[in-house]
């Protein structure tokens, strides 16, 4: 395709909405309130944004300027900056990262639309906490009923892609984005208003440093990386349809500022209600699923109608953040199977779906029906979270920092960040340093972690 011909994103808006959407997911509504709930709280938060400062927005620009210099899909973009090297399996890893998080994340985001189901039926109503514990376990064992729904939700997000950037990916997350944070806000206000919800906020707002310790940093820079849609080139594929006026530094501090905006406010609809009926938020990943749907009909007990509204709008939000997420994983690997095999759009997106599906129906059935089959002593789910989320995101992000930081013409990064000279570029140097030095550094500081080397 002719660098002219290619799609853009239409707006200033739109790029900011898309790239936040890629960015808020299952990871600031799901995983972000587990790991605060279990790191200690506000202690967990503020080192949180400091990793999000020090390395998410570095590394961010460097996916946005390699992205939209390049103005091709991730595998080719480093193929263009850096002709005949090894630099191309950057770009080639993030694709199949891509394609695999796509998979088992469809599976958790297909379990949104079952709660949406059963909480617009009222199916919450008059449970007790093991009747929630029973239902969660006989349903994502179930052979069928997950896989149904997985198949749905990559459906949405097929439809989505193919009607293409600017009329798919950008008008869709220009009315999910808005009734996104409209919903938070919402739930935010109930919330904190419970009787009992104060201890709930001052978990959130008074740090505990007594709980701080190695793991709580690198859980924070892992969880960084995962919310803000890092190491794979998702942002990279997204900033090939930014415009030359796009401002990068700009757009990463907006994304970043949405998303961990985001994480909080969850933090804010889910522990005040929590702690609101007595229920410590540590629950690990079941808290949404499990814990979540007892704490809203005990909250408000009284109120049948605030629970079935809280549970519905809650559910609805879980899902409306996962879509948004899983357009940008499905562009990563469509735009990839069109511009490097001259396939149409449409059959590039038919594939990925295709096999998007067929992996996903396997993780889904390895949660149930296949459990005992393992490899590593993990199930295809377990092991498709853990090759991607702890190896190919860090090693994709290190990847990124050090050839941004030491291999790329740095008149290129200068060119891009300040947009040919137009644009002030007062972090310029503090930017190249973090990228050769300190993200490298403590990215592999987390890698050695999570596999147990350290
Ligand atoms: N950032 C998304 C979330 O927080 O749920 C997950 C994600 C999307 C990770 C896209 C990686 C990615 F490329």
């Amino acid at each position: 395709m002719a660098k002219n011909d290619r799609a853009h994103f239409g707006s200033k808006l739109g790029v900011i909405l898309a790239s936040a959407g890629s960015a808020v997911g299952l990871g600031n509504i799901w995983r972000f309130p587990y790991e605060t709930g279990n790191h200690g709280g506000a202690a967990f938060i503020l080192i949180y944004l400091g990793c999000v400062v020090l390395l998410g927005l570095p590394i961010m620009i460097a996916e946005f300027l390699i992205g939209r210099h390049s103005r091709a899909n991730t595998a080719r973009a480093f193929q263009i900056l850096a002709p005949s090297t090894q630099w191309r399996w950057v770009g080639r890893m993030g694709v199949l990262a891509g394609l695999l998080i796509l998979s088992y994340y469809s599976v958790v985001a297909g379990w949104t639309l079952e709660y949406i189901t059963e909480a617009v039926t009222n199916g919450f109503a008059g449970k007790s906490p093991a009747d929630f514990i029973a239902s969660f376990q006989s349903f994502s064992s179930n052979p069928w009923k997950p896989i149904f729904w997985l198949i749905i939700f990559l459906l949405a997000t097929h439809y989505i892609i193919v009607r293409g950037v600017e009329k798919g990916i950008e008008k869709s997350s220009k009315i999910m984005m808005p009734m996104l944070f409209i919903i938070i806000l919402i739930l935010v206000a109930c919330s904190v208003t419970l009787p009992g919800a104060e201890k709930g906020i001052e978990f959130l707002l008074k740090p505990d440093f007594s709980k701080v310790d190695g793991s709580v940093f690198l859980g924070a820079m892992g969880q960084a990386f995962f919310s803000l849609s890092l190491g794979m080139g998702c942002l990279c594929t997204y900033a090939s349809y930014f415009g030359k006026d796009t401002n990068l530094t700009k757009t990463a501090l907006s994304v970043g500022v949405i998303d961990t905006l985001v994480a909080i406010l969850a933090g804010f609809i889910i522990f005040p209600a929590a702690f609101s009926v007595g229920i410590q938020p540590d629950a690990g990943p079941s808290l949404i699923f499990i814990t979540l749907p007892n704490v809203f009909q005990q909250a408000f007990s009284g109120m049948p109608v605030l629970a079935y509204l809280f549970s519905v709008m809650f559910y609805v939000l879980l899902a409306v953040a996962a879509l948004t997420s899983t357009i940008s994983l499905h562009e990563v690997v469509t735009a990839y199977l069109h511009e490097e095999f001259h396939l149409t759009r449409g059959k590039a997106a038919r594939l990925v779906t295709g096999c998007c599906i067929f992996f996903g129906i396997f993780c889904s059935l390895s949660l149930g029906v296949t459990k005992e089959y393992t490899l590593f002593g993990l199930s295809m789910f377990d092991l498709f979270d853990f090759t991607t989320a702890k190896i190919m995101l860090p090693l994709g992000g290190m990847c990124i920092s050090i050839f941004t930081g030491w291999h790329l013409n740095k008149s290129i990064v200068w060119e891009e960040i300040s947009n040919n000279g137009s644009l002030k570029t007062p972090f310029y140097k503090l930017l190249i340093f973090i990228l050769k030095f300190i993200a490298p550094i403590a990215i592999a500081f987390i890698f050695i972690h999570e596999l147990g080397l350290l």
